[in-house]
């Protein structure tokens, strides 16, 4: 008879859900309201051949999601230099236009539950991420070069959106649209204009939507601020703490920072 272990728990740390473990090729998180939706998204990607998501494998017997864990490094803080390379910046371009193709295809059932987080006006085009910061893409080695995006995890804010607002929310954090005061380190020399036309290029963004850019940046920035007060507030758990750390000050500080640097900023997007 063979003794078989179970694999060990090892954390995984993250934000704001908290009790994310690996277990030997997978990844087992806390379910949510949203998790039947977000897996439906997942199973959709699959179908469409994008495999640059975790794979859906069901709940565990403690009521946990179990997901591919996507092999790879995801960078820790402070960001490492191929972090923020253009390279980087580009191929992680090329990946959201590749997801945000295969999610349009998507039709959530009737009444699904999504996260609650900010959204623009107007129809939703599709399901987005809704989150790509470095802590939520896995990146690999390029033949012969160093690590490059690879995949998106955590699509535990994926939600109705349009690509625009997807594409400024992973700008914010990869261009970056910060002030300098709260970027990471070796992000505080970026030229964040520059960043934003290899990233709309390597998307391939509309000429319409690169004018409109900006102004869905500080529209994003109000409605951000607004909604993680209230998560924050009724939610508590993660949410508090991410507000007691300063993040409604860090929205503050970098729509301000885009104010005075809009008219700049933009002139890489025309
Ligand atoms: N499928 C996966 N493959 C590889 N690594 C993963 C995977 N899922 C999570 N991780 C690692 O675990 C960390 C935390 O996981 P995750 O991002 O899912 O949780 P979180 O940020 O706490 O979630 P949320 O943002 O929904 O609160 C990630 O930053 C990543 O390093
Ligand atoms: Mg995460």
């Amino acid at each position: 008879m063979s003794l078989r272990l179970a694999p060990p728990e090892l954390p995984l740390g993250g934000d704001a859900t908290g009790g994310v473990v690996r277990v030997g090729d997978t990844v087992r998180r806390p379910v949510r309201p949203s998790t039947p939706s977000v897996h439906a998204l997942l199973r959709h990607l699959e179908a469409a051949t994008f495999d640059r998501a975790p794979r859906v494998l069901g709940v565990d017997e403690r009521g946990r999601e179990i997901l591919t864990y996507v092999d790879g490094i995801v960078p820790a803080r402070p960001l490492p230099a191929y972090a923020i390379s253009d390279d980087s910046l580009a191929e992680l371009a090329r990946l959201l236009r590749r997801f945000h193709d295969a999610a349009a295809s998507f039709t959530p059932s009737e009444g699904a539950v999504w996260e609650d987080g900010s959204a623009p006006d107007g129809e939703p085009e599709l399901i987005g991420h809704c989150d790509v910061t470095p802590q939520n893409v896995v990146f690999r080695a390029a033949p012969g070069g160093g690590p490059v995006p690879y995949a998106l995890i955590d699509f535990g804010m994926a939600r109705p959106t349009t690509r625009l607002y997807d594409v400024v929310t992973t700008l914010r954090h990869w261009a970056p649209i910060a002030d300098p005061l709260d970027r990471d380190p070796l992000q505080r020399a970026l030229d964040a204009g520059p960043r934003l036309r290899i990233f709309c290029d390597a998307y391939g963004l509309t000429a319409r939507d690169r004018l409109r850019l900006l102004a869905t940046a500080r529209t994003r920035f109000d409605r951000s601020y607004a909604v993680m007060r209230r998560k924050a507030r009724t939610e508590g758990g993660g949410w508090a703490r991410l507000w007691a750390d300063g993040a409604g000050q860090r929205i503050r500080r970098g729509a301000a920072w885009l104010d005075a640097n809009e008219d700049a900023l933009h002139a890489h997007l025309i």
